[in-house]
């Protein structure tokens, strides 16, 4: 029986660049559509720009653009990252869109009308400089648990504790850098703790899609448990959906200045999608009927099916509000969820002091193919929520051996006689052989292996077979074969059988690799290869044309010059891996939380020659009492000197940290004692030749710092050690 699927992969958001963390899911979800569709079922695959939110206004303020015209710039970007990696959506729309508001209005009067919407005030950090309501992670201070300096609001990532905004002390704006004041305001709720919405999600998290899999991966079904508790009871919270003015959005129908909270209409752009996508194929005279998949009944006379690719730091928006607010606005809820888990690079998360944090966009200045990364992925890809490392030597070994190796050298060494020997015609296979070696596919173990996502034992499978099809060639020799006497026939047969076992390992590989199957194609003069349920050999008598290299090898200097083309060169590099070093720290469910750290620092650097308020404020400024200073001996320039910061140790006594400091040309040491004075304190402690130096003092100096002399800063009267400098 047909399928009819509409597939989605998370939008992503409007403010960042697409980098191969996120390719992870969208590479998945590709693979699968291709195969679906070479299975000859129907799949529609959208996705769009998530571009609503603080974030996005924000950023393009930042850039003196409107909202409008940054996420037009982004969208083409993502849309061409997406295209060069072979990510072939049938429609990349944008949330931002009539469709969407539409959408988002409908639901939300449903959900109304259902009786499942509240309003209650609540209190929330304001910014009083720039007049506005601050998400969480707008709002930085230090961790009410452990103390670190610049946290986010709702958690540490150095002690990994989550909390409220107003648990954090001395908060500031990240926005203005202002003390955030508390202020009231109503806001909208969707209610999730509603007995209707609990007994929903239990039923619906049981629930298989139309080819009889389970609806949620093991892993994903054990969060539900735990998100909604035992049978009888009720964990779940009501979800706050407004966000208050100034705010990038859809303003909520009846409730002027009040807006739809960015998560809000994020997944309905799917349906939004969706909906342009049927808009653009009516105009060419191709009917999609939309409500066939989108509308709760007629969903289910239908038997369409909705499948969302999602990473595994948004299984709860997706688990959770998405189906029940679809549930009770008489929509169809999700049939599946695919989800994904993080990419990590040679072992550690993605960072960019190591240049890991690879964009796809330099991937391809670079002139990697894009193929070798689809490879690599699907081969790491298994079905389940496992983070997938990307381990560079790996892949450089895996592309290498599995596809230029084993799978184009069958090509390479039996094409050439098939078009000097015989005129490019091909003869008959030799079945026995054939039948060995589709005996795998006739059993269905590869298309299963795709069906269940689990990609990297339909590669292990594809490789066996290539293994079975260059040991024919190795068993037959056609390069002997050639030198023989009377060995013509056997020669001519030998090599179009290996063709033949070629082209359906091509067939195999297809949804991985679209491109190079697209170039096998085109070499053996075939129609688009299709999953084929018969085998059939490749007839005696075809043509075929001649044979052009397939695919090059990757060399590890071509990795090298990638990993340098990411490195971040204008933080300094201490900075950076102090930086690193935090972000490691941080539980791998924050890494989304780091990215988008490093998206906005990104951002910062590009953007212009200024920072950022948060830039700035990733230095740690600390007001220190110098308590002892000394030469050191076989130092031409340097001070050693033990400074205050209010530190102490476990038994709570006073301890400094020791600091080199550049400073002999200027201070008597024996001068310095008792002073106060301004460090960095949160730079990388550094080993120097007579000990660790732990931060560094500033000191004003002329441009070369040779001429004018050195002068250390004081603070005016009342500046205590600790003080934080801001
Ligand atoms: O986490 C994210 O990157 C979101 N932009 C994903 C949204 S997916 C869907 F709900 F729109
Ligand atoms: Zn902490």
């Amino acid at each position: 029986m047909s399928r009819k699927i509409l597939v989605t992969n998370a939008l992503p958001y409007a403010n960042g660049d697409i980098h191969l963390g996120h390719l992870v899911g969208y590479i998945q979800a590709d693979i699968w559509v291709r195969y679906q569709r070479m299975r000859g079922h129907a799949v529609h695959y959208v996705c769009a720009d998530d571009t609503h939110g603080t974030p996005v206004m924000l950023r393009a303020e930042k850039e003196g653009l409107t909202p409008e015209q940054l996420i037009a710039r982004v969208h083409g970007e993502h849309l061409r990252d997406f295209t060069d990696f072979g990510v072939a959506f049938d429609n990349y729309h944008s949330t931002h869109s009539a469709e969407n508001r539409a959408y988002a209005e409908d639901i939300y009067a449903k959900l109304k009308a259902a009786s499942l919407i509240d309003t209650r005030a609540i209190e929330q950090y304001y910014d009083p400089v720039k007049e506005m309501f601050l998400p969480d992670r707008f709002i930085k201070g230090e961790c009410p648990k452990c103390g670190a300096a610049d946290q986010y609001g709702d958690n540490c990532e150095v002690c990994g504790a989550a909390y409220a905004p107003t648990e954090l002390k001395n908060p500031y704006s990240a926005v203005s850098g202002a003390k955030p004041v508390l202020r009231t305001s109503e806001h909208y709720f969707f209610r999730l703790s509603d007995e209707r919405a609990v007994a929903f999600l239990r039923d619906w998290t049981r629930g298989t899609n139309t080819a009889g899999e389970r609806r949620l991966q093991a892993e994903a079904a054990n969060k539900m448990k735990e998100w909604l508790g035992e049978e009888g009871e009720n964990k779940l919270s009501d979800w706050d959906i407004s966000r208050d003015a100034p705010y990038f959005g859809f303003e909520i129908p009846g409730a002027p200045g009040k807006y739809f909270y960015v998560w809000l209409d994020a997944p309905i752009g799917y349906l939004a999608s969706f909906r342009n996508l049927a808009g653009k194929r009516a105009a060419a005279g191709e009917t999609i009927a939309v409500e066939d998949y989108t509308d709760a009944a007629r969903a289910a006379a239908a038997g369409t099916e909705m499948v969302h690719f999602i990473g595994k730091d948004i299984l709860y928006f997706h688990a959770l509000f998405w189906p029940a607010m679809l549930e009770f606005a008489g929509y169809r809820a999700p049939s599946q969820l695919c989800v994904n888990g993080f990419l990590t690079v040679d072992g550690a998360k993605m960072s960019k002091s190591r240049g890991t944090f690879i964009t796809a966009r330099s991937y391809i200045e670079q002139k990697l193919n894009p193929e070798w990364l689809r490879y690599y992925f699907a081969g790491k890809s298994n079905g389940t929520m496992e983070d997938v490392d990307l381990n560079l030597d790996d892949m450089i070994a895996k592309v290498n051996s599995d596809l230029v190796g084993k799978f184009v050298n069958i090509a390479s060494r039996c094409a050439g006689f098939i078009a000097k020997r015989f005129d490019g015609r091909l003869a008959a296979s030799d079945i026995a052989a054939m039948l060995e070696f589709e005996s795998a596919h006739r059993a269905g173990v590869v298309a299963r292996a795709y069906d269940e996502r689990d990609y990297s034992r339909a590669l292990r499978e594809i490789m066996r077979l290539a293994d079975v099809a260059n040991q024919y060639v190795n068993d037959h020799k056609p390069w002997e074969l050639a030198k023989q006497e009377g060995q013509e026939a056997h020669l001519h047969e030998v090599c179009s059988t290996a063709l033949t076992m070629f082209r359906d390992l091509t067939t195999y590989l297809k949804p991985v690799l679209p491109a190079l199957a697209g170039q096998v194609e085109n070499f053996l003069s075939l129609d688009a290869l299709a999953w084929q349920d018969e085998w059939a050999p490749l007839p005696a008598g075809h043509a075929i044309n001649a044979y052009q290299h397939l695919m090059t090898r990757i060399e590890r200097k071509q990795i090298d010059a990638l990993l340098e083309a990411n490195r971040e060169s204008l933080a300094p590099a201490a900075a950076a891996a102090a930086q690193d070093a935090k972000n490691a720290k941080a539980a791998s469910s924050q890494q989304r939380h780091a990215e988008k750290q490093q998206h906005a620092a990104q951002a910062a650097e590009t953007a212009s020659a200024h920072i950022s308020i948060d830039d700035f404020t990733k230095v740690d400024l600390r007001i220190a009492r110098i308590v002892d200073a000394q030469h050191v001996e076989g130092a031409d320039k340097l001070i050693r000197l033990q400074l205050d910061i209010g530190e102490t140790d476990e038994a709570g006594n006073p301890k400094p940290r020791q600091v080199f400091a550049g400073i002999k040309s200027a201070y008597d040491p024996a001068a310095l004692v008792g002073r106060l004075t301004v460090m960095v304190a949160n730079l990388a402690p550094r080993k120097m030749k007579f000990g660790m130096s732990e931060g560094m003092v500033l000191a004003a100096s002329d441009a070369d710092g040779k001429n004018a002399g050195l002068y250390i800063l004081s603070p005016d009267d009342g500046a205590a050690p600790g003080m934080r400098v801001k």
